[in-house]
């Protein structure tokens, strides 16, 4: 495998509007993040994922762009993102921006132009059809927040456009070379102002199986999961490798797909040496318990599930490429409270999990929060929900029979405001995210999870990731933390998830106990040294190590 400037870097998603308040606004801005950047020097990150802060109506927030080239008011200006460039720049940090090209604002001038003229050149740029006669739709796929993915074309109620996601997303047309033209030129833009990358967006859906036809319905709404056209769609690569060759190559980009669904055969073409991306998300652990009836009928995840799932995606990838290892981002469940129990939901627990993920072979990706335990948000009403997927989720569970209170406790466990609660700087008034009122409430554990408190405290949680993120930098150990081969241990023991990382001169075994009693583990050799540690036990003798509930631990052992 070519080794790549960002394999042994550390990544971290900002979402911009929780992040840092500084005109008291309620809103988080750029000057926010630029005020910020030695705190992630100081941490050891190295790459910054921005979600969109280009200008919206932020109706799916701000993933329905109206200008690809401007930065929304509510966020700074473009002097702000220069000024946030050049200031990264100085400290070693990669910039990325959110690449949303699956869609646009229903506000963006080239949907205006398509609603003025649907037979001229811009009406070419979506999705817009005849309305059939009959009354009927033209196909029965069900759209990302709920009901048909198909809507009147304003002031022409003869005619309809798609979107994928919510009415104010239409689809843009990648069939449409001038479509596609203007997006690499767009990508070249922000890549030659000195951007190193981008995460792509929802980037599976460019591709659509046509002519438009019905699959069986899933669910009572008579709609379907867009998942059946996906399997039937071709050719995704095709548009992807013509964006690579376009933008990403010559310059080197650091690019993360948000990929869902994709084919088993086009991994190597996805994230190979000669990749259409750098990289993709590792979501498989995220879909675990998923129902495809909707948020309410999911299941819970057991340790058990969570290894299968981590193990089953380093396979898929071994001698391929690099996946980004997450356990939340902005679309997810707060990690610490999906895939821990309530009984190990303290420091010990979520040291573990973060241990066990941010070991994994590829690149880890921390979310904002995620490095001082940040969790879900609990939501008394339905008013409080402001995520449009959780308002419509509440009203499927409600369709399908629950009560009010169940229907809020499946919005509680999966809603996307969990993530996107402000960021917790410290235990003053909002946390320290504003002076004035945010956008959405602090969660209200502030007092107890802050940054502020844990940077005094050696054995916080932050303090841990600041450990990982520095083994993984480590001249000794980064060899074997970044590319060495993960070899899955004692796989068979339950509610243990343990693994080798087997460099060239270094073999390290991490070691996580992911329940809340005692067990024991054997070991594969000799114990070198105890390089990190979540309790402060340590007890190895006989070939076996002594592992108490919740303890996590990597070792370096002889080969
Ligand atoms: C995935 C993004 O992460 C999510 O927040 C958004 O709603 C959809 N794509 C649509 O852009
Ligand atoms: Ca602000």
């Amino acid at each position: 495998m070519e080794k790549k400037w960002w394999h042994g870097k550390t990544a971290y998603q900002i979402y911009p509007k929780s992040f840092l308040d500084t005109n008291g606004d309620g809103i988080g801005d750029l000057r926010g993040i630029i005020r910020k950047l030695d705190y992630f020097k100081d941490l050891g990150v190295e790459i910054l994922w921005l979600s969109p802060i280009y200008c919206s109506p932020l109706a799916d927030q701000g993933y329905d762009i109206s200008d690809y080239y401007g930065i929304d008011p509510r966020f700074g200006t473009m002097e702000d993102m220069d000024e946030l460039l050049s200031q990264a720049g100085r400290r070693g940090i990669h910039i990325l921006m959110d690449l949303v090209v699956n869609h646009c604002s229903d506000e963006h001038p080239w949907f205006q132009a398509a609603c003025r003229d649907p037979e001229g050149p811009y009406g070419r740029y979506f999705y817009i059809v005849d309305r059939p006669a009959d009354g009927s739709l033209p196909c029965n796929w069900r759209s990302a927040f709920g009901g048909s993915v198909w809507s009147p074309l304003p002031g022409h109620p003869d005619k309809l456009y798609l979107h994928i996601f919510h009415r104010k997303q239409p689809d843009l047309n990648w069939e449409n070379p001038e479509v596609r033209q203007e997006i690499y030129k767009m990508v070249n833009w922000w890549l030659d102002k000195g951007l190193s990358g981008f995460r792509i967006d929802a980037i599976i859906n460019i591709k659509k199986h046509l002519p438009f036809e019905n699959y069986p319905a899933d669910r009572a709404d008579g709609l379907c999961s867009i998942e059946y056209m996906l399997a039937n769609a071709h050719g995704v690569i095709d548009f992807l490798d013509e964006m690579a060759d376009a933008a990403f190559r010559p310059h080197d980009a650091f690019t993360a797909g948000e990929v869902f669904h994709e084919k088993e055969e086009e991994l190597p073409r996805f994230i190979g040496d000669r990749g259409v991306f750098s990289s993709m998300f590792d979501f498989a652990e995220t879909l675990l318990g998923q129902s495809p009836l909707g948020w309410y009928d999911n299941k819970p995840v057991t340790p058990e599930m969570y290894k299968a799932a981590c193990f089953a995606s380093q396979k898929r990838v071994e001698g391929v490429g690099f996946l980004c290892n997450i356990i939340e981002n902005h679309d997810e469940p707060r990690g610490v409270s999906h895939y821990l129990p309530p009984e190990g939901r303290h420091t010990a627990g979520k040291k573990l999990l973060a241990g066990l993920n941010f070991m994994l072979r590829g690149l880890p990706f921390l979310y904002q929060g995620q490095e001082i335990g940040m969790e879900n948000r609990r939501c008394r009403s339905i008013d409080e929900v402001d995520d449009i997927s959780a308002r419509d989720e509440y009203q499927v569970a409600l369709a399908a029979g629950l009560g009010p209170e169940e229907a809020l406790a499946a919005v509680n466990r999966f809603s996307r405001d969990n993530a996107r609660t402000p960021f917790q700087w410290d235990g003053t008034e909002n946390a320290g995210f504003t002076d004035g009122t945010p956008w959405l409430p602090v969660n209200e554990n502030y007092r107890e999870i802050n940054l502020s408190a844990q940077m005094e405290d050696p054995d916080s949680l932050w303090n841990f990731y600041r450990a990982l993120i520095a083994l993984r930098k480590s001249p000794t150990y980064a060899e074997a933390v970044v590319y060495g081969d993960l070899i899955p241990w004692l796989r068979e023991q339950e509610n243990l998830m343990a693994y080798l990382r087997k460099g060239e001169e270094k073999t390290l075994l991490v070691l996580g106990n992911f329940q809340n009693a005692a067990q024991t583990a054997v070991l594969p050799g000799a114990v070198r040294k105890v390089l990190l540690n979540n309790l402060h036990e340590f007890t190895a003798e006989a070939g076996r190590v002594q592992l108490e509930p919740w303890q996590f631990l990597i070792l370096e052992v002889a080969r």
